[in-house]
């Protein structure tokens, strides 16, 4: 019999969202939804959809484990150079890369509570200790983080906007924040939501990894650009940096449909302008169905809404939405998280929501 060791033994695991065809089957209905993981529900840019197609062709050959092409091109975009760059089976991966490079047994990570569940995850499955800060009226508590540093915090998680609150740290207090980060440690900002943010007063992490800082940038394109199932992201920081994370990263962990594929919707303008429309749309239906409703949610610069329940549990909201067939995400006693779809989508998780209630 092998035993995990105990720091293994005692995550706890990530539970994913129960499948459409699964729920329809289970509930005996049809024409379920999904808006439990904040994908795109428009879905990727026809362009990846071409350049994928193509890419099928050579999956008899490895991946080009450099990502030549979309590296060049992100860089120039971005303005950085292509060495500063690194690409992950998804940005979960660069998470995972970042930790294993720089947290030793022992270490402390520093992260905000609910934010992503991931960073946790992964800091015990290296052995580091978590210290979790709560979030301050659902944004990250950048002072209270800054000030739980000690000589062993190796790393500190920033979602910038935060999942699940869809909340943003604004500049000045990332400038702060900055300002009181010990030497020795490791910045990461999670921008998966990135391109949804409307909000002005939104950090601009590059200009930290312009004066040279130690940050870890992270980026998808899981989110608004629609290609969640292929797992491609990527993270931005100093050369030297991804030098240390290029020895415990595997040497093809990125596949070649998914590099064609980000590569392609670079291109596409057009299509991350209506799914940020469409996202807009429909924020603004479900804001005032809410409301109407009296429900509690917090303003959202992401894909997502937080919602506060009063009275009642999320656990049994969950379980009353799925059985109208809806899939939301329940994320505590009082809170549900809800992607933003389709106008349909968002209709029926409107009128399931009354039904509910009504019951
Ligand atoms: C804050 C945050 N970071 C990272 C990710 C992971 O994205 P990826 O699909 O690139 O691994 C997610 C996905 O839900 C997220 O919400």
């Amino acid at each position: 019999m092998i035993y995990a060791p105990a720091h293994i033994k005692t995550i706890k695991p990530y539970i994913p969202g129960k499948p459409i065809g699964e729920l329809e089957r289970e509930m005996g209905i049809a024409g379920a939804v999904k808006l439990a993981s904040n994908e795109n529900p428009i879905g990727p840019s026809p362009l990846a959809i071409k350049a994928l197609k193509g890419a099928l062709r050579d999956i008899n050959r490895y991946p080009d484990g450099s990502c030549y092409y979309l590296r060049n091109t992100l860089a120039q975009r971005l303005g950085v150079q292509p060495e500063d760059i690194i690409f992950g089976n998804g940005s979960n991966e660069i998470i995972e890369l970042a930790v294993r490079t720089f947290l030793g047994s022992g270490d402390e990570a520093i992260m905000a509570e609910p934010s992503f569940v991931v960073y946790s995850m992964i800091v015990q499955a290296a052995g580091g200790k978590n210290i979790i800060v709560p979030l301050k009226e659902c944004r990250h508590d950048l002072d209270a983080m800054a000030s739980h540093t000690t000589e062993k915090t190796k790393i500190i998680f920033i979602a910038n906007p935060n999942n699940p609150t869809g909340t943003i740290n604004t500049k000045s207090e990332m400038d702060a924040f900055m300002q009181r980060v010990p030497d020795g440690v490791l910045v990461v900002i999670d921008e998966a939501y990135y391109e949804y943010v409307t909000s002005s007063e939104y950090a601009d992490s590059m200009k930290y990894f312009r004066e040279g800082r130690d940050i870890l940038i992270l980026r998808t394109f899981s989110k608004i650009y629609g290609l969640a199932g292929l797992r491609i992201g990527y993270g931005i920081t100093k050369a030297s940096i991804i030098t240390e994370m290029n020895k415990v990263r595997q040497p093809f962990n990125v596949n070649s449909i998914a590099q064609k594929a980000a590569f392609a919707s670079l291109s596409d303008e057009r299509h991350l302008a209506r799914v940020k429309k469409i996202n807009e749309q429909g924020k603004k239906y479900l804001y005032k169905k809410l409301k109407a409703m009296r429900l509690d949610y917090v303003p959202t610069e992401t894909n997502f809404i937080y919602v506060i329940l009063k009275e009642g549990n999320a656990r049994q909201l969950y379980e009353g939405l799925l059985r109208h067939g809806v899939i939301v995400r329940p994320m505590g006693q009082q809170e549900i998280r809800i992607t933003i779809g389709l106008p349909e989508e968002n209709k029926k998780f409107i009128e399931a929501l009354k039904k509910v209630n009504s019951e």
